[in-house]
């Protein structure tokens, strides 16, 4: 049994249209997945349908074998399920500190939250040198890495990422992608939706092509990089290094 099992899921807004229009995925405990596809595909939607933040219209998602249809997000965070948006959410007014504490927000007992957030300090020491500066006055790398700390503050099993490299140059990228691997050695399952396709392939075990609201791809990480259609269709020309052109 795969740790999260999409089936057959169909998902919308309101009374809208259906965006997803029967999805089916396994998301494996011990790999991580990058979801690409072009823009309005509805990748999303599908991390929203998966931690309650759209209706499922039709279809099951199970976690552990237990569904989660219907579940508010707050009980599907709960179970170890971590959605971070793409708009950055974060509080700007509020200290670095404080942020993280607010991602502790839903745990019982407080000590336990100020250790989490000295573990991930630990694990971000750019962020033990600004826990005191406001999240506003943190430049965009920091700012998503204060978001995965956030996150981590729960000690999630599954993070879900909506386009964490959005706007932020590539070599802050490439750091963001760094922190994810560690956090992937941490055991946790991570799923990216990611724009820029072959940086979330490369880092990503598994690759997932969406395109109209459909699975239309998926595999190994590598062989959705190597093939020639997806190349073509999803991940744009390479651009030539060599000097034989
Ligand atoms: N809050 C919303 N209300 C109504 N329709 C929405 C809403 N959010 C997204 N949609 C629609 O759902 C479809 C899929 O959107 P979605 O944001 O999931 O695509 P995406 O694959 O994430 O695209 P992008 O690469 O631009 O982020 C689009 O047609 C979009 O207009
Ligand atoms: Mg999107």
């Amino acid at each position: 049994m795969a740790l999260i099992e999409i089936d057959d899921v169909v998902a919308g807004y309101g009374i809208g249209p259906d965006i997803l229009t029967g999805v089916s995925l396994k998301i494996e405990a011990d790999r991580s997945t990058c979801i690409i596809g072009p823009n309005g595909a509805g990748k999303s939607t599908l991390l929203k349908a998966i931690c309650g933040l759209v209706p499922i219209r039709r279809g099951k998602v199970t976690f552990d074998g237990a569904p989660l249809n219907g579940l508010r997000t707050d009980e599907i965070l709960r179970r170890g399920i971590c959605f971070v948006p793409q708009d950055r959410s974060l509080f700007p007014d509020m200290t670095v500190t404080e942020n993280l504490r607010m991602g502790g927000y839903i745990l019982k007992e407080r000590h336990a939250v100020e250790e989490r957030i000295e573990e991930v300090l630990g694990m971000f020491p750019i962020l033990r040198e600004r826990r005191s500066q406001y999240a506003k006055t943190l430049s965009g790398g920091q700012q998503q890495m204060l978001l995965l700390g956030r996150a981590l503050v729960l000690r999630p099993r599954v993070i879900m990422l909506d386009e964490p490299s959005l706007g932020l140059a590539p070599i802050v990228s490439r750091q963001i992608f760094d922190s994810m691997t560690a956090l992937k050695a941490a055991g946790i399952a991570i799923i990216v939706v990611e724009q820029n396709a072959r940086m979330g392939l490369a880092f990503a075990d598994w690759g997932c092509v969406l395109d109209l609201g459909r699975l239309v791809f998926e595999g190994a990480s590598e062989t959705v990089l190597s093939d020639p259609r997806i190349e073509e269709l999803y991940l744009g020309r390479r651009r030539r290094t060599g000097t034989d052109g």
